[in-house]
C-alpha cells in the first residue's frame, strides 16, 4: 500500500476529521458571540459520504488512527452511526473524538458500544464563573457529568485539554491539574494558536508553554517523562512521584510540525494536509463526480506531497488560514 507520504518524508497515519463546522459553545478564543455563519448541509459530506472517504484512507492509505472533531462532534446527529460503520470496516483503528463534552453523558454509551476507542475532553477551568465567561455558556456540570461518563463507559484513559487565558484562567494551572489528577484525567494544556474566527490571537498575550511549566512547579514536583514524544504533540511529565502525568503541548514555541504524522478532512470533504494549510484538495466534487477509491486515494496522495515543512507562525509572512479551527477541526 503506498502512504500518504510528503516531500519531506513524512508519513501521515492519522487521520482528522471534522464532522461539522457547528458548536454549542462559544470560546472566546475560538469564535465570536454570535457563532459564525456555519456550512450549509448541502455542503456538508453525507454520513455515506464520510465513511467512504475514511475507509479509502484505512483501506487504501495506510491510516490506522481517525480522530472525530468538529466544530463539536457530539452536534452531528449521525456520529454514533458512522462510528460503527468505521468499526466495521476495520477492527484495529484506533477511534476517538474530542469533544466539549455537552451531551456526553448521554451518548458515551452508545459511542463505546459502536466501537470508539477513546474521549479527549476540552476543559479550561473548573470554576463555574470561569468557564461561563470563556464559553459564554453556563454549562460546566454537564461537562463534567460527560467527563465521568465517558471514564464508566470505558472511554478512557480520559484525556483532558485545557487553553490558557492571560488574566482569565492563567492562574488555575496546578488547580485544574490536581482537579483531573483526583479523577485520573490526564491533563494536557495547550498552546493557543492563531486559528481563531476573529483574527485577535495576539503572540505577546498567548500563555507559553514555559509559563504554564514554571505555574505547575510551584505546586508540583515535574519530571520530563523518559519516552521521547514523537509524533504525539504532548511533551510529558510525570507528577510528584508518579505514576500520574500532565502534558504541555507547545505548538508555537516548540513546534512539532518535523514529526508530524497528520492529514485532515474538513466537514464538507476537503483535504488539508495541515491545519495552517493555505490549499485545500476537493475529494468531494471527485466523490460526487463519481470518482473510485483508487482515484480517491491518489488525489489523495497529491494533496499530501505538497505538505509545508512547518506551520510558520513566528515567520513574518505567517497568514492565518482563511478557515477557523472550528471549521478545520482541532
Ligand atoms: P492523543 O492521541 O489523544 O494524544 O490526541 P491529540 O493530542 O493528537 O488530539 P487532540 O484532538 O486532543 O489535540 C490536542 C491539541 O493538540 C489540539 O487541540 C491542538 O491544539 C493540538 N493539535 C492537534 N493537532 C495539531 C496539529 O496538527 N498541529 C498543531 N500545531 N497542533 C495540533
Ligand atoms: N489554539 C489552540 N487550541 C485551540 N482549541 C480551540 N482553539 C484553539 C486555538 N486557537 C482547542 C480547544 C479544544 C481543541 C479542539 O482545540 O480548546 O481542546
Ligand atoms: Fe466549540 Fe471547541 Fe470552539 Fe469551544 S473551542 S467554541 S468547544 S469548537
Amino acid at each position: 500500500m503506498l502512504p500518504l507520504i510528503d516531500r519531506h518524508g513524512r508519513i501521515a497515519t492519522d487521520l482528522r476529521v471534522s464532522l461539522t463546522d457547528r458548536c454549542n459553545l462559544r470560546c472566546t478564543y475560538c469564535m465570536p458571540p454570535e457563532g459564525l455563519e456555519w456550512m450549509p448541509d448541502s455542503q456538508q459530506l453525507s454520513d455515506d459520504e464520510v465513511v467512504r472517504l475514511i475507509g479509502v484512507a484505512v483501506q487504501h492509505l495506510g491510516v490506522n488512527e481517525v480522530r472525530f472533531t468538529g466544530g463539536e462532534p457530539l452536534v452531528r446527529r449521525g456520529l454514533v452511526d458512522i462510528v460503527r460503520r468505521v468499526r466495521a470496516l476495520d477492527e484495529d483503528v484506533e477511534m476517538s473524538i474530542t469533544t466539549n463534552a455537552l451531551g456526553l453523558s448521554r451518548t458515551a454509551g452508545a459511542l463505546a458500544e459502536a466501537g470508539l476507542d477513546r474521549v479527549n475532553v476540552s476543559l479550561d477551568t473548573v470554576r463555574r464563573d470561569s468557564f461561563t465567561t470563556i464559553t459564554r455558556r453556563d454549562r460546566l456540570a454537564d461537562v463534567i457529568a460527560g467527563l465521568a461518563a465517558a471514564e464508566a463507559a470505558g472511554l478512557g484513559p480520559v484525556k483532558v485539554n485545557a487553553v490558557l487565558l492571560r488574566g482569565v484562567n492563567d492562574d488555575q494551572a496546578p488547580e485544574l491539574l490536581g482537579w483531573c489528577l483526583e479523577r485520573g484525567y490526564q491533563l494536557r494544556f495547550i498552546e493557543q494558536m492563531p486559528l481563531d474566527a476573529q483574527h485577535g490571537w495576539d503572540r505577546d498575550l498567548m500563555v507559553t508553554a514555559d509559563e504554564i511549566f514554571a505555574s505547575l512547579a510551584t505546586a508540583y514536583r515535574l519530571t520530563p517523562a523518559s519516552e521521547p514524544r514523537g509524533s504525539a504533540p504532548a511533551e510529558l511529565f510525570t507528577v510528584d512521584d508518579g505514576p500520574a502525568m500532565v502534558g504541555v503541548i507547545a505548538s508555537v514555541t516548540r513546534p512539532f510540525c518535523g514529526d508530524c504524522d497528520r492529514v485532515r478532512l474538513t466537514a464538507d470533504g476537503q483535504v488539508r494536509n495541515c491545519l495552517f494549510a493555505r490549499e485545500e484538495s476537493d475529494l468531494r466534487a471527485a466523490l460526487r463526480g463519481g470518482a473510485d477509491d483508487a482515484d480517491l486515494a491518489t488525489r489523495w496522495r497529491t494533496a499530501m506531497w505538497g505538505k509545508a515543512p512547518g506551520h510558520g507562525i513566528d515567520d513574518p509572512s505567517f497568514l492565518q488560514p482563511d478557515r477557523p479551527m472550528s471549521a478545520i477541526g482541532g
